[in-house]
């Protein structure tokens, strides 16, 4: 949509103090190559993770990083600075630069500008989880909101810091977009998680399946499939932040594990089932897991060895359908039981079948044909199903989603049962 869009755009990009710093040295050489053009204001901590002469070159103009540069205030001052910009972008916003924002502060260069501006501003949150997670945080965040500030992110995943969770910066890519989106006048960008959902599920016992399941055909091979864990993971973080006490069944995955979550790492579809029945009871299943659908019907106690022409053949048998078990109706079914739906085509029709045939509450489908970003990429697009009818979600952020997710199991939570 917006190649032209940037292409006449003048972003004043500021620059904040966290190790997410460098991606805004991509996301400028994006935003030119796109044909935007970017004034950079770096805060003194920016300058610590990096240069503005790195900033400098990529854009194409002298980087201002102080407040009172004369030959900057003689040539053009931080009103005009602001002014002349199409779009504020603040990349990263840590959380420091962010409470300054909220709290109207103009005590450098960067929130200067950030408060002399009569443009939009569009803010890429990039912090520690649990600085983000902090009411100090959610506080600011809601201030801005209300003072219309956008939010792109932040994404969740493996940080610098070690911990997992919501609090990497988004991608230059996605934060393009985000602008693109704002320079539209489109003021639905994803929103901030984490803030509508604080306390909703306080005293509930949430159980989520998460990953793919790995189905031994021998002590080392299996058949598996494509499935991150990332979405699961999300929502097992969105609920853990929504104050619930979490059940994460995890098969094999790459990712941390979240913080304040039960994590119980499984490998097989029948591992993931004990673990799941050993979870039991609780107030809401969620489960977002890929299991496989087949096992190898009995797994060889040693390695299979090859011997020329010979090809082993593999007896597969059908694994216990997990959410079809626990929707089941009986005194350990959990209140809200929601299932997902991966599909290559057919998407509606297929996943208003699936809610039927496994008799959960609510089906999140989406489309995992190739060219989709379901399995693996950061961000999808579902349809959440109930009984009354299907409703489409925007393309979003996994985060986002699990945030959506849990805020919609709350509300269900909280009606009369
Ligand atoms: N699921 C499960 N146990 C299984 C298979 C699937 O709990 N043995 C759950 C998944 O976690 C997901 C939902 O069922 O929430 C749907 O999974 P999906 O793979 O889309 O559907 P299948 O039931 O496997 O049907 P098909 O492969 O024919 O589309």
């Amino acid at each position: 949509m917006a190649t032209n869009l940037l292409s006449a755009a003048r972003i004043l990009l500021v620059i904040g103090g966290g190790i997410a710093a460098y991606k805004s040295l991509e996301l400028i050489r994006r935003l030119r190559e796109r044909g935007a053009s970017v004034s950079v204001v770096m805060t003194s901590a920016a300058q610590e993770f990096v240069t503005p002469l790195s900033a400098a070159t990529l854009s194409g103009e002298p980087t201002r990083d102080a407040l009172f540069s004369l030959t900057d205030e003689a040539q053009i001052g931080h009103i005009e600075l602001s002014r002349a910009a199409d779009l504020l972008v603040v990349a990263p916003a840590t959380a420091n630069l962010l409470a300054r924002m909220a709290a109207g502060l103009a005590d450098d260069l960067a929130t200067t500008v950030l408060l002399a501006t009569d443009k939009r501003t569009l803010v890429a949150p990039a912090m520690n989880v649990r600085m983000w997670a902090h009411p100090a945080t959610r506080r600011t965040v809601a201030r801005l909101r209300e003072d219309g500030v956008l939010f792109v992110g932040p994404n969740a995943g493996a940080m610098a810091c070690g911990e997992f969770g919501p609090g990497r910066m988004s991608e230059p890519e996605e934060i393009v977009a985000a602008i693109e989106t704002a320079l539209a006048g489109d003021t639905k960008l994803p929103s901030t998680p984490a803030i509508g959902a604080a306390g909703a599920l306080a005293g509930r016992h949430v159980i989520v399946t998460s990953g793919p399941t790995y189905e031994p055909i021998d002590p080392v091979r299996f058949l598996g499939n494509r499935s991150s864990g990332l979405q699961g993971h999300a929502i097992a973080q969105a609920a853990v932040g929504a104050g619930a006490r979490v059940t994460l069944v995890s098969g094999p995955v790459a990712l941390p594990d979240p913080p304040s979550a039960t994590v119980l790492h499984v490998g097989s579809a029948l591992e993931m089932r004990a673990a799941v029945t050993e979870a039991l009871p609780a107030d809401a299943f969620v489960a977002a897991a890929a299991v496989a659908d087949w096992r190898v019907e009995s797994a060889a106690a040693q390695k299979l060895k090859k011997s020329p022409g010979e090809f082993p053949s593999l007896r597969l048998v059908e694994n216990p359908d997990i959410l079809k078990e626990v929707s089941k109706k009986g005194p350990l079914r959990p209140a809200i039981v929601i299932g997902f739906a991966a599909e290559t085509e057919s998407l509606v029709e297929n996943a208003e079948k699936k809610l039927r045939d496994k008799g959960c509450d609510l089906i999140v489908a989406n489309n995992v044909g190739a060219g989709t970003s379901a399995f693996g990429g950061l961000t999808n697009q579902v349809v959440v199903i109930d009984e009354k009818g299907a409703e489409s979600w925007p393309s979003m952020t996994k985060v986002e989603i699990a945030e959506r997710l849990v805020l919609r199991l709350a509300s269900e939570l909280a009606k009369p049962q």
